[in-house]
């Protein structure tokens, strides 16, 4: 049998509920930071900075050493995965990803999925020394994007505001889009895996395009493949909990809850308070929702919605964090204040 959590964010992911929850924030490690900033400019590329152990374990750890979150994300991109299965990407600065688009089946072919543990072996390296260099309280959270975001990316060769290319691969070639979703699949239990066998302790799936979907395509390439993600990686890891974060699924949130059965959801700042406590909360662990553009103005608005958010999910599992990244020009006295607002300090 195994002893339960000692951490107070592990905690909560298995249901505990507290006066005062359990705090991280996505992208917490970041431009935002100027440690981070000075790390940055010491590499030439941001994927350089994925792949060098020392210099990802030490940008996991900064926003650690200044706000004691209660977890640390690893210092990672979900974009390793298409960089990994041997398509090229790349960072360009104020530009975003660059990625050598995928538009056909036939284009997908060098794909290979079986590479993913070879060559992200400096991630399991980051994860090995953050396992002796975090505080005994603090949890560390492995990640991936799930496959239809990863896909949108790796079809769109970019960021994208309309999805227009990922969207015509998917409905007039499904059964070649489908066998993407299939490789992201298999690399991404494989790659969660190696994370969870080097020292994660929680698992967040991120989903940041979901909401882009109709209600057949997420069903398709939300649901069935994250429920397909979770499973695997559930079978070789059973007691690792992990989180789901569908953004803009709106009033799908409960369906993608119950056919992923992932531990627990994440929340865009888009979904309503008192709706997620009454429906997902009772049968889950809650995360998120807070506006990133609230934190990064700061004043009473930040503490008022800090406290509603504190309000509305006073009765169930909660763990406080945005409902997305962090803005890179937030002030970092504002995240200060945030959490001391969360802790009553
Ligand atoms: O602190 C953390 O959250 C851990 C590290 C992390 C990064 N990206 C670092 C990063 C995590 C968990 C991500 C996830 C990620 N990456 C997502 C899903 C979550 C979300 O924000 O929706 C997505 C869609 C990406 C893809 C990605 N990476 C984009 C679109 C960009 C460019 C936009 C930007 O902010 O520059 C990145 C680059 C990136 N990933 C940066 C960081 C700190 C900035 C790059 C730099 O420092 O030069």
């Amino acid at each position: 049998m195994s002893l339960p959590p000692s951490k107070k964010f592990l905690r909560a992911l298995a249901g505990e509920h507290f006066d005062r929850p359990p705090v991280w924030l996505m992208r917490q490690a970041g431009r935002y930071l100027p440690e981070y900033r000075k790390t940055r400019a010491s590499v030439s590329g941001f994927l350089e900075l994925c792949y060098t152990p020392e210099l990802a374990a030490e940008v996991t750890l900064q926003p650690i050493r200044r706000y004691g979150f209660d977890a640390a994300i690893l210092f990672s991109d979900i974009l390793v995965t298409p960089d990994a299965l041997g398509q090229e990407v790349t960072f360009v600065e104020g530009e975003g990803p660059k990625l050598a688009p995928i538009r056909t089946g036939a284009e997908a072919a060098h794909l290979n999925p079986t590479w993913v543990r070879q060559r992200l072996e400096p991630v399991f390296e980051t994860i090995d020394r953050l396992k002796t260099a975090l505080p005994a309280e603090t949890a560390l959270i492995g990640f991936a994007g799930a496959p239809w975001t990863v896909a949108c990316y790796m079809v769109e060769g970019g960021g994208s505001r309309d999805f227009f290319e990922v969207k015509k691969f998917a409905y007039q070639d499904p059964e070649g889009f489908q066998h993407i979703i299939d490789l992201l699949v298999e690399a991404t239990i494989d790659y969660l895996t190696a994370q969870v066998e080097a020292g994660a302790e929680a698992l967040q799936i991120f989903d940041t395009w979901a909401g882009v979907l109709p209600e057949d395509a997420f069903q398709a390439y939300v649901i069935e493949p994250t429920a397909r993600i979770v499973a695997g990686v559930r079978k070789n890891c059973p007691s690792t909990p992990i989180l789901g974060f569908p953004r803009g699924a709106g009033a799908a949130y409960p369906t993608y809850l119950a056919e992923t059965k992932v531990d627990g959801v994440s929340l865009d700042v888009s979904v309503p308070l008192n709706w997620a406590a009454d429906t997902l909360q009772r049968q889950t662990t809650v995360q998120g929702n807070l506006d990133p553009q609230k934190l990064l103005f700061g004043g009473d608005g930040l503490i008022t919605s800090v406290d509603r958010i504190l309000n509305a999910f006073a009765h169930g599992p909660h763990i406080f964090n945005l409902g997305h990244g962090i803005i890179k020009e937030t002030p970092p006295e504002h995240v200060e204040q945030l959490v001391r607002q969360i802790r009553g300090l």
